[in-house]
């Protein structure tokens, strides 16, 4: 079972384990966080794996200040403004990310955009304490309402985690409003901590409603990272030209005939597949191939949610779903 130690006493606990790729919750001022390093792939991997999430939904990254978000993103005037009122506190920011920032693809779902936000309190001293920044789910597994307190995490996680940092009941309790700045419009794509209302009177204008036509809605794509080439998965044979997207130590018949070939993990570890799967598909898919090959994934612990990357990524490409 996880330890409770309270926030007071906790630092140097949650920094090695931070350290050392491991995952630990922690409080915010909207809701418990399952937090890890934002630039550590094994790390992030490890947060989809607690929650038992099904998808890679992209995650919030948490920063210590504004030059470590600037660092990560790049910030438009609206964005800054928002920032400048309401950092720290319960407002997320969707920013085009800054190439080169570090920042590991599975925390964005391979999305050219990330959400940042800056925490009050523990939170952003441990970001600052790291050096790095972190990104942290609701400290929940799939499917349940968010922990707002250390025993609610501790009861739902506890035998996943080592460590549940108590900072006492989370005082908003709610998740952060997301907003994303269009142009000259922001658009609420997630209502939250901070009432949109405050935000209008922030900006003087009022805030766009509903998903934008044609925006990034994530999870909901039925195609959704899509690379250049065409996607086959679970392929017994490799057929000449085709790049390969191997996992394990048993090759597809006719590997030898791949273009190109990465292997998402030799040892069959589905949590390091998880940590390269973006980067190794974008490998590929810079290789030319006309088509990216994959061996079959098994749909075990974090499988599942690989398995629902690479269908998205093998989907028609102009498909929209329902489902979130
Ligand atoms: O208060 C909070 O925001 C808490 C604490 C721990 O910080 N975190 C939280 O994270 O609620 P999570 O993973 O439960 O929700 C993150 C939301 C998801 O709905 C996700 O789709 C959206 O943020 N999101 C993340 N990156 C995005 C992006 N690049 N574009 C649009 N939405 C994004
Ligand atoms: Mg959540």
């Amino acid at each position: 079972m996880a330890e409770i130690i309270v926030v007071g006493e906790a630092m140097e606990r949650a920094l090695a384990l931070l350290e050392g790729g491991d995952v630990i919750a922690i409080p915010t001022e909207t809701v418990y966080g399952l937090a890890g390093d934002a630039t550590n792939g094994i790390g992030v991997a490890r947060i989809f794996e607690a929650k038992g999430r099904p998808r890679f939904n992209p995650l919030i990254a948490h920063v210590a200040d504004m030059a470590m978000a600037e660092r990560i993103a790049l910030f438009d005037p609206l964005s800054r403004k928002l920032a400048e009122t309401f950092w720290p506190g319960p407002l997320t920011l969707v920013l085009p990310q800054r190439p080169g920032n570090g920042i590991h693809p599975l925390v964005t779902a391979g999305l050219g955009t990330i959400a940042l936000r800056m925490p009050r309190g523990f939170g952003g001293d441990l970001i600052a304490r790291l050096g790095r920044p972190l990104a942290a789910p609701s400290a929940n597994s799939s499917g349940k309402i968010s922990a707002t307190t250390a025993q609610a995490v501790s009861d739902d996680l506890g035998g996943r985690i080592r460590l549940v940092v108590d900072g006492g009941a989370t005082p908003v309790g709610l998740e952060s409003t997301i907003v994303k700045v269009e142009g000259s419009e922001v658009r609420l794509l997630r209502p939250g901590g901070i009432a949109a209302a405050e935000i209008e009177s922030a900006l003087g204008k009022t805030l766009l409603r509903g998903t934008a036509v044609g925006i990034e809605a994530p999870g909901m794509l039925a195609s959704h990272y899509a690379p250049g080439a065409a996607v086959r998965l679970n392929v017994q044979t490799v057929d000449a030209g085709e790049a390969l997207l191997a996992f394990g130590n048993r090759r597809a018949d006719g590997w030898e005939g791949a273009v190109a070939l990465v292997n998402l993990s030799e040892a069959g570890d589905l949590r390091e597949a998880a940590s390269n799967l973006f980067a190794y598909m974008q490998d590929l898919d810079r290789s030319g191939a006309a088509t990216i090959a994959v061996e079959p994934i098994p749909f075990e612990g974090l499988g599942e949610a690989i398995n629902d990357r690479l269908s998205r990524a093998a989907a028609p490409r102009d498909n929209i779903a329902s489902e979130t």
